[in-house]
């Protein structure tokens, strides 16, 4: 099952209730990091990857934008400070969540590449992979499936990701893609694949 923690099969309890590891964990986990505006299809590609981990046996996590934010963070807003904190909290989250070996499946809109950055370094660089979903914001438009783009462009939301507030595109991320040009298979091969290469990196 996703988003459910379990301990895992490798870890053992000593005699001193200090935790051991009986094996060393065949895959090495990371945080992948999923940013795009809202819509772009990050959430139902990390949904997918993490089907995927989950079926080969690799314990994963979804951490969602929409779900901290109805709980551990549901006293920020959406000005450049308070997701900057957002941002902090979820990569604080993350890198609890991947110190138990959990891959760890990010969707956040995370809009500036300095707290992108912030969040990169809360985790570690090495085990921090990050994937632009870039889809173009008149697709998002388009889709619309919370009705958020109407209301934003009708001046009922103010400082809306793409429409009343910036959106930095990554300047060096680990991975594009792009859910309008691209099947979903296509994007969830893409990733599986960047997390396979960093499975086998010394
Ligand atoms: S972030 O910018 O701080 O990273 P986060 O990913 O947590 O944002 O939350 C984004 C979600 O909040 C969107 O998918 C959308 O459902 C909702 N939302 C509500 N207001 C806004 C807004 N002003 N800008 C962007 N998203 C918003």
């Amino acid at each position: 099952m996703v988003n459910r923690l379990a301990p895992p099969a490798e870890t053992i309890t000593n005699g001193d209730g200090r935790v051991a590891r009986a094996t060393k964990p065949i895959h090495r986990s990371a945080v992948v990091w999923l940013t795009g505006l809202s819509a772009s299809g990050k959430s139902t590609v990390a949904r997918h990857v993490a089907d995927e981990l989950q079926s080969q046996g690799r314990r994963t996590y979804v951490l969602d934008g929409d779900e901290l934010r109805s709980g551990l963070c549901s006293d920020l807003g959406f000005s450049l400070e308070d997701r900057a904190e957002n941002v902090r909290r979820a990569a604080e989250v993350a890198r609890v969540l991947f110190a138990t070996d959990l891959t760890v499946l990010c969707t956040f809109i995370s809009p500036l590449e300095v707290d992108r950055s912030a969040a990169r370094s809360i985790v570690g660089g090495d085990d921090f992979l990050e994937v632009y979903v870039q889809t173009p914001l008149e697709e998002c438009i388009a889709r619309d499936p919370k009705g958020l783009y109407r209301r934003a462009l009708s001046g009922e939301i103010p400082n809306f990701t793409g429409i009343s507030s910036p959106y930095e595109a990554p300047l060096n991320p680990e991975l594009v893609i792009d859910t309008s040009g691209q099947t979903l298979d296509a994007c969830v091969r893409s990733v599986l694949e960047l997390l396979d290469a960093h499975t086998s990196r010394p």
